[in-house]
């Protein structure tokens, strides 16, 4: 068969068709659509500061006074009820009908046309107001409200037999979908990926008008959500008896270097009116590096199954391939994957085809081994990741988040949490490739709120659809490792009754998915208590190394224990134990305050490590948030316990939203990288531990401190060596060797010189890395780089672009704040700029920015099918301005 006959043939049974282009967007500020979900409560605290860790007990209640359109909704969710007893059932009538925005006569063209992935807020001015409407919190940007998206999409008379869906990967949030002036469904939890069927309700052979309404509340997180339909839109087409929406499920067990049996599932859906025979061969192949289709290694037997009318059946089978390549973990490069073929016929005619891209790899927990993939221990590194991409905000941009993974790669970071709700799907894509291992993690609540107006108001209607859906989506993923069901949820207080409602989502999740690990994070629950029973892994927060546990912490209120991994160990011997949050060490990039603490970790207050005035906290890494430690007493509360597989730091990058302990701000101070992606000192830190191999010495702070003359300026070096010796304008200020359970050289009583600062590093007594900075003068000169100088043409590529301060000598000006102007002209266009400094609360959208601590960042996007040259100019008053000149191709 040639290609094209057989591409005609793959699109006559299955097409899946992306729909991000041509829309139409409106917010509709003060909304009297009245087409609301459900309603919700008005009355209640709406102060967003609250400490991190403090007890989840919200129960809002609302009490309905007004028609909602949740009956309607509701049976969206029936695919992930497995109880048929249980499934809603959508009353009768057409709520919204009447409403002009649902109808195809409607005239949007004055609406703003646009592209998905969308996000309406991050673009707009911050609010900058003590009682703003969305604080710090949620990252003071205007998510919320009712907004629409309309959008027409035609639809062939040739399709008249076809099952039609639209698959929409996220949409942020309480989505309801019209079509043609019909509601034809929705989902609430913006995380969540869903598929409406708009079979019944399409026109064929014409223009389809979709119209969604989307009802972002405000107090609905902790960190900033984003707004809009920010992930990708999908039209799917079928024959009618197809294979399920995410309906296969491809996995490993006796894997070894020789040989693994594959097992398969496959379920087929028939939206026939008739009982239908159907034949289902899955093919194996092996894939390139670029995942695309290599050679043939197995195939299944014909397997015949009977689906009655409007039933879906799952055909199961196993085979064997030999000598498999295996998907390794970081630091390996061997990311092997295969793709999974499967065919479904009706009689001899071949009606779907439906690929599954999955990895072989086995993965053990040991509770005194630790993780074991592929037979080999690998000690978890990880770190927290927020969903969102700094200045772009929440709308998912693939190459935004590879650059992330990349710079946490560059770290030795090997593991990634998604806190605290599923990604993008294409975010697991990169990590499969990457060979990051990753816990995927739906829920931050259950019934339990910790905003007034979070993910508990719907709890009870659809933890069970949210769940299943979230593992159907994603469990092929080879990069997966374990599943988590909440994250610090209230019910850890509530003895039996929170451990009875946890047992409840732990068996959904096995029964989705028996081959992993499932877990809840627990910043409280204690071993003696019925919540850490349920879980096959146990999964702390903070507790291993203790909670307010150091000196520095003693006179601090809340949740007070000791380092708890030993009495959690003992407690449960078979179970293995990690840290899935850690740290919470909390810095400003480049801002020191003195004098520096003594201690290895205290928690940040407005007279030691922070400073109210300018929303900075000291980047010495020694300040944490009240339940926090810094990562040197991270460290050793892992070494004294080899049992525990490894820590997932609070956080990896910075992230919108959450700004402890300044809430005027915009954006964290958690991360190891700043919200623009600059390194922090912290980096450092992390890498000279985590690639002990990795010959490297990084000295903080910077050495301009022009009025400190003789002052006591502690100096810290990070390296991944054993020995240091400082020399300040070459003399030799003492030689050190880590001692056992420290993790940084100290220099505590340095007493400020201008001029150069140099650490030469020994490990096992040979020279092994070096550093040094110098005292800069003033401000010169502009000086640009992009991590990328080539991009595609395809008005989704990304070019970071770093604007850095410098003397006239080359040295970075550590302090300077000049502002910034960037102009792009060419093939591209300038869509962001950011500084990473968490208090700065200039719209991202501005083309000038200050720079902080010497840096700022200019984000460039290509444009579709435009080739060429993109040329970038920064200038600065009293300064040589840059250029900089990219290619897209
Ligand atoms: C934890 C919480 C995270 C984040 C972090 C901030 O308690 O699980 O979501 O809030 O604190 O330091």
């Amino acid at each position: 068969m040639n290609c094209l006959a057989f591409s005609t043939i793959a699109q006559a049974q299955r097409q899946r068709i992306n729909i991000n282009e041509n829309w139409q967007f409106m917010r509709y500020e003060g909304a009297t659509d009245s087409l609301i979900y459900d309603i919700r409560p008005t009355d209640y605290n709406k102060k967003d500061d609250i400490v991190a860790d403090t007890r989840a007990t919200l129960e809002t209640k609302a009490t309905a006074v007004a028609f909602v359109l949740k009956p309607f909704i509701l049976p969206t969710a029936n695919e992930f009820i497995k109880n048929p007893a249980q499934h809603f059932v959508k009353p009768q009538g057409n709520p919204g009908a009447n409403f002009p925005f649902v109808q195809s006569s409607f005239d949007d063209s004055k609406w703003q046309a646009l592209n998905l992935p969308h996000d309406w807020a991050i673009n707009q001015p911050f609010y900058k107001e003590g009682n703003a409407i969305v604080g710090g919190g949620m990252g003071r940007l205007p998510i919320q409200g009712v907004a629409w998206y309309r959008k027409k999409v035609d639809i062939s008379k040739a399709d008249q037999n076809k099952n039609i869906y639209l698959d929409v990967d996220g949409a942020m949030s309480y989505a309801m979908v019209w079509v043609n002036g019909h509601l034809a469904g929705g989902w609430p939890y913006g995380y969540n990926s869903f598929r409406i069927n708009l079979t019944p309700y399409l026109n064929f052979g014409e223009a389809n008008q979709l119209a969604i309404r989307i009802d972002n509340p405000p107090n609905s997180a902790r960190w900033y959500p984003g707004a809009g339909i920010y992930r990708n839109v999908w039209l799917t087409k079928t024959n009618p008896v197809h294979v399920a929406h995410w309906g296969t499920f491809v996995r490993s067990k006796n894997v070894t270097r020789k040989a693994a049996d594959i097992d398969i599932d496959v379920k087929i859906q028939n939206k026939r009116k008739k009982t239908s025979q159907v034949k289902v061969i899955t093919e194996i192949y092996t894939l390139t590096k670029s995942l695309s289709r290599d050679k043939k290694v197995a195939t299944t037997q014909a397997q015949m199954a009977s689906v009655g009318a409007d039933k879906t059946e799952t055909i199961s089978t196993t085979l064997k391939i030999q000598n498999p390549n295996l998907w390794e973990a970081l630091p390996s490069n061997k990311q092997a994957q295969y793709l999974a073929l499967t065919k479904v016929f009706d009689g001899k005619q071949q009606i779907d085809e439906y690929e599954t891209r999955f990895g072989i790899r086995s993965i053990e927990f040991d509770a005194e081994k630790g993780l074991l993939v592929n037979q080999q221990p690998i000690k978890i590194q990880g770190v927290n990741q927020h969903h969102d991409l700094g200045a772009l905000g929440g709308a998912f941009n693939r190459r935004a988040a590879q650059r992330q993974l990349e710079m946490l790669k560059e770290l030795g970071c090997n593991a990634i949490r998604l806190a605290h709700n599923p990604p993008a799907p294409e975010l697991l894509d990169l990590t499969d490739s990457m060979g990051f291992l990753v816990i995927d993690e739906v829920f931050d609540c259950w019934e339990k709120g910790k905003t007034a107006l979070d993910f508990h108001l719907i709890f009870k209607d659809w933890y069970e659809a949210d769940l299943r859906s979230f593992i159907r989506r994603d469990k092929n993923h080879p990069s997966i490792i374990a599943w988590s069901y909440g994250n610090e949820v209230g019910e850890q207080y509530t003895d039996e009754e929170g451990a009875a409602l946890s047992k409840k989502l732990y068996d959904i999740v096995k029964d989705e998915d028996p081959t992993r690990p499932a877990t809840a994070s627990m910043n409280y629950a204690k071993p003696d208590m019925p919540f850490p029973a349920v879980m096959d892994i146990l999964s702390l927060n903070y507790q291993g190394e203790g909670i307010r546990d150091a000196p520095a912490y003693s006179h601090l209120k809340g949740i007070r224990t000791h380092p708890l991994y030993p009495a959690f160990h003992q407690a449960f011997p078979d179970k293995l134990i990690f840290s899935s949050e850690t740290a919470s060490a909390l810095s400003t990039r480049g801002t020191y305050l003195f004098p520096v603490t003594p201690q290895i970790s205290a928690p940040v207050s407005d007279t030691s490590g922070g400073n109210p005035v300018k929303q900075i906290v000291s980047a010495y890494d020694l300040y944490t948030s009240p339940f926090g430690a810094s990562p040197d007493k991270v460290f050793a509360s892992q070494d004294k316990h080899p049992y525990v597989a490894g820590e997932f730091v609070w956080s990896g990058w910075d992230y919108l939203g959450e700004p402890t302990p300044y809430y005027g701000a915009r954006s964290s101070y958690c991360g190891i990288i700043d919200l623009a992606g600059f390194k922090k000192d912290r980096y450092y830190l992390y890498q000279a531990r985590w690639r002990p191999d990795l010959p490297m010495a990084h000295i903080l702070p910077h050495w301009t401190w022009p009025g400190r003359e003789d002052k006591i300026t502690p100096v810290h070096v990070y390296s991944s060596a054993d020995e240091a010796e400082l020399f300040l304008n070459g003399k030799s200020l003492g030689r050190k060797k880590l001692g056992e359970y420290e993790y940084r050289f100290r220099w505590d009583d340095v007493k400020y010189q201008p001029g150069a600062l140099k650490v030469v590093t020994y490990k096992n007594g040979q020279i092994w890395a070096s550093d040094s900075v110098a005292t800069a003068g003033k401000a010169y000169k502009l000086v640009l780089s992009a991590d990328r100088n080539n991009i595609k043409a395809d008005g989704q590529d990304l070019s970071f672009v770093t604007v850095e301060v410098r003397d006239e000598h080359g040295n970075l000006v550590p302090e300077a704040d000049n502002l910034i102007s960037f102009e792009v002209e060419g093939v591209g266009d300038l869509v962001a700029t950011d500084n990473g400094n968490p208090a700065d609360l200039n719209s991202f959208a501005l083309h000038q920015r200050n720079a902080f601590s010497g840096l700022a960042l200019a984000i460039v996007k290509s444009r579709e099918a435009k080739t060429g040259k993109i040329k970038i100019t920064a200038k600065a008053n009293g300064m040589l301005p840059a250029y900089l000149e990219i290619i897209s191709r």
